[in-house]
């Protein structure tokens, strides 16, 4: 991986410290400071991990200055053409795309473990009736460490595959009951003839007292919003669940991390975010303040769907999922939401803003995600949570790519550290 090397030089000692620098196949070359401090005795700094690159990973590729995603490869928009979620999911875990049999045996193998342990279902009657369903996420899937412990050794390369099929097959089930209990409803159990996305539909909107079939519009949808969210390189919550595996926890803590992390409005909780604000503005003539809010320094609020620490051209998956917005809502006899209008209208007015311009603050992808799981008569409580599920798969992806990787070592940041100096202990009644 070593191409070459770039030379550091104190200018007041006149030392010098040698780099090795790896070229990836793509992307900016990368500086090797692993040895600095052994060379130095100085580390360093880098708040946000703005310019570190923390492992190298083959499974996506961003180029955020000309809106370029890869996932092992191929363009974001031919998977999304050509492609189901599970096909993508193959992908990301194994490097290539499945020849028909491949294909037929990984989606066997995800269906055999769709249900998860009965007595699972008392554990999400113990939260609240009214339990935001990313909190019941984070507690159940944390769970299922408890439930199978069966195959826990993660230097077990079979059991690893063995965790990676239970979490992809076993969150739309968790998520689906995370929502039922919300709304009190009864758990609607998996069913296997079906896909992955109508699966999902049905287990979140069937009641026993009637028959139900997925809507194909709604299905095509989740499945391409699936395939949209499925991985994005080292992300906050992908990031988390490496860092929480380095120490060798088990996938399912792992994994309940990662999605701790994605609640959040900085990341995924961004697409309930932006239907709120969307609400809040309610029409255009409120457009302008809103603008003004966002671009005022004493105002925390930012307009939320909006900028990118990667992207500084327009996010790929909100270009794709922009395109296909009119034709679902077309397709769900729902042309006329006023709250997609609305966000076009934003889009056009803050691109045409200097603020944004300078900035190069595009739309991300959950702009306008959340108006297509809206259409699909998703809660906006859900939103966060479908996303957790398509991003499940990359989470794995990741987490097996590490796992089976020799030089894997626990992570362990530095600081730098600017508290008190040592100081003596100050008694009670001198303080
Ligand atoms: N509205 C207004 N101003 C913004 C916005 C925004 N949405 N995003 C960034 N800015 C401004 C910042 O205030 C900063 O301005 P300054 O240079 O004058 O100080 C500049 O743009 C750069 O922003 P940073 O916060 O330094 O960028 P960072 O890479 O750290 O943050 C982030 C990226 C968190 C996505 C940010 O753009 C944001 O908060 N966006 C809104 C939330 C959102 O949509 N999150 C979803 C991201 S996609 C995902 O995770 C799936």
């Amino acid at each position: 991986m070593t191409d070459d090397s770039y030379i550091l030089s104190d200018p007041k000692t006149g030392t010098q410290v040698e780099l090795p620098v790896h070229r990836g196949t793509l992307g900016a070359p990368t500086l090797d400071i692993s040895n600095l401090y052994r060379d130095t005795g100085m580390f360093t700094y880098d708040p946000g991990f703005v310019s570190t690159a923390s492992c190298h990973s083959s499974i996506t590729y961003i180029d955020g200055d000309e809106g370029v995603l890869l996932y092992r490869g191929y363009p974001i928009e031919q998977l999304a053409e050509h492609c189901s979620f599970i096909e993508v999911s193959y992908l990301l875990l194994n490097g290539e795309l499945p020849k028909p049999e491949q294909l037929t045996a990984f989606r066997s193998k995800i269906v055999h473990h769709t249900m998860v342990n009965e007595q699972m279902k008392s554990f999400f009657t113990a939260f609240r009736y009214d339990a935001h369903p990313m909190a019941i996420m984070v507690g159940a899937v944390g769970s299922l460490s408890a439930f199978y412990h069966d195959a826990l050794d993660v230097h077990d390369p079979e059991h690893r595959e063995l965790s990676a099929y239970r979490l992809i097959a076993k969150i739309p089930t968790i998520a689906a009951a995370s929502y039922k209990h919300n709304i009190g409803e009864p758990f609607v159990y998996p069913r296997n003839d079906l896909g992955y996305c109508a699966n999902l539909l049905r287990m979140m909107f069937s009641v026993p007292a009637e028959p139900y079939e997925a809507n194909d519009v709604s299905v095509r949808a989740l499945n391409l919003l699936f395939i949209l969210h499925a991985d994005h390189e080292q992300n906050a919550s992908t990031s988390t669940v490496r860092l929480s595996a380095s120490s060798g926890a088990n996938p399912y803590a792992c994994v309940a991390a990662g999605i701790a992390s994605l609640w959040g409005p900085a990341h995924g909780g961004a697409n309930e975010a932006v239907l709120s604000m969307l609400s809040e503005i309610g029409t255009v003539d409120n457009i302008g303040p809103f603008i003004d809010k966002a671009k005022d320094k004493d105002d925390p609020f930012r307009l939320m769907g909006f900028g990118h620490r990667v992207y500084k051209n327009y996010d790929p998956r909100a270009a794709l999922i922009r395109t296909i917005c009119h034709e679902v809502l077309d397709g769900l006899g729902d042309d006329a939401d006023p709250l997609f209008e609305l966000a076009l209208k934003l889009e056009e007015i803050a691109l045409q803003d200097e603020y944004f311009i300078e900035r190069k603050l595009y739309p991300n992808v959950d702009f306008y995600s959340g108006i297509i799981y809206k259409a699909l008569g998703i809660p906006s409580s859900m939103f966060t949570v479908m996303f957790a599920i398509a991003r499940t798969t990359g989470w794995v992806a990741h987490w097996m790519e590490m796992m089976a990787d020799p030089g894997q070592r626990i992570g362990r940041p530095r600081q730098l550290y600017d508290g008190s100096a040592r100081r003596d202990f100050v008694g009670m009644d001198k303080r």
